[in-house]
């Protein structure tokens, strides 16, 4: 068998996928105001996941500048495709809602400023696919919220489990029939940080 190559994250890290203006321009500006984004490989492993699962219906928890919801809302092929994502900080929604028309992307869409437990209570539409990147204290609070609102064999994918706010999250995903899943910590080129976990679970 041959070896693994020397130095796996330099090597890799010559492998992140290119993207265009836009998007380099919101990491350069998350990189100067420390804004956690999910970065060009979560970032297109996101484009993947939501593309191989031909997700029409994808709500988002933490909208940020709209990084991420420009990766997820780019996979949506059905013409009815939507994406919902929620933000409880104004400027920042305000922000993305400007990221969103610049990407071409803003009649695909809707963000909605508030809580993301408050929100996702007042909402009762089924989602293919659920990205949940929010306070990490706040995810065990959202993972009901998600199993109702995700149809059967929906996709949740949960950023930032390696955090320790995500214990109690990852100890009830763990713990539950309601899910298969599975946990990745992984080397993450320009991901907040570049050392994470990402959770991917089935809802069953
Ligand atoms: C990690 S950032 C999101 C990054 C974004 N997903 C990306 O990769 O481009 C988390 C965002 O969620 C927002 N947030 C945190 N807790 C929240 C909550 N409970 N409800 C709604 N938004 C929340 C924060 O204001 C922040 O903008």
């Amino acid at each position: 068998m041959s070896d693994l190559v020397d130095n796996p994250e330099e090597y890799f890290r010559q492998f992140v996928p290119l993207r265009g203006a836009l998007l380099s321009e919101l990491e350069e500006e998350a990189l100067r105001e420390d804004i956690p984004i999910v970065g060009p490989v979560v970032g297109e492993l996101l484009f993947i996941l939501a593309r191989v699962t031909c997700s029409e219906r994808i709500l988002e928890l933490g909208t940020a500048t709209g990084y991420s919801a420009i990766f997820l809302a780019g996979a949506l092929e059905h013409p009815g495709g939507r994406l919902v994502t929620i933000e409880n900080d104004p400027a920042l929604a305000s922000r993305a809602r400007n990221n969103f028309s610049r990407a071409a992307l803003d009649r695909l869409i809707e963000v909605r400023v508030g809580g993301a437990l408050e929100e996702m209570e007042k909402m009762t539409e089924p989602f293919d696919f659920i990205f949940m990147d929010i306070e990490k204290a706040d995810y065990d609070g959202a993972l009901p919220h998600c199993r109702r609102l995700l149809k059967k064999d929906g996709l949740l994918v949960a950023d930032n489990v390696g955090f320790k706010d995500a214990g109690p999250f990852n100890r009830l995903i763990a713990g539950s029939s309601e899910w298969k899943y599975v946990n990745l910590f992984s080397f993450l080129p320009l991901h907040s940080p570049e050392h994470d976990g990402l959770c991917m679970a089935l809802r069953l």
